[in-house]
């Protein structure tokens, strides 16, 4: 199973960003974190960073052909990229949508997500777990899909 990890803006910066809002825990160690569940369920992963929308875009695009499904913290493009959101709905993947604060209870304008109707589902609002969560429903959604 090839899972894509992507997170976008501004989540290179986390531990130092907005503690209160976004905890302590560095990029890195919620990326260590991923790579020993993604061991432990037998899932191979490709995780990536990047601040830039056309950038995210390009790394979906070359994950064609390899990756199965997707885990994807847009950051606040989740609430105004039409062309991530498009690029999404392209691949046409499993994919998880995580957000390590509770948008919803958040100011308004992260109350809505143009990614969320392209995608499998949403996690938000538990902190790194969000992740975690989101790599056990999609390596689930893949092993359902193989029986
Ligand atoms: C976020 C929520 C977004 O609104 C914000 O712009 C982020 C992080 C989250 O993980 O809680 O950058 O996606």
């Amino acid at each position: 199973m090839n899972i894509l990890v992507l997170h976008g803006p501004n989540l290179n910066l986390l531990g130092l960003r907005e503690p209160q809002v976004y905890g302590s825990e560095s990029l890195d160690h919620i990326n260590d974190k991923l790579l020993e569940l993604a061991k432990a369920l037998g899932a191979e992963l490709r995780i990536a960073q990047s601040n830039s929308e056309g950038e995210l875009i390009n790394l979906l695009h070359e994950a064609i052909g390899w990756a199965e499904g997707i885990v994807i913290n847009p950051g606040a493009y989740t609430h105004y990229s039409i062309a991530l959101r498009d690029a999404l709905a392209a691949l046409r993947l499993p994919t998880a949508e995580v957000h390590l604060s509770n948008i919803h209870a958040r100011e308004e304008f992260r109350r809505h997500s143009v990614i969320a109707p392209v995608v499998m589902g949403q996690i938000a609002g538990f902190g790194a777990q969000s992740y975690l969560l989101g790599l056990r429903a999609v390596v689930n959604a893949l092993e359902r899909s193989r029986q």
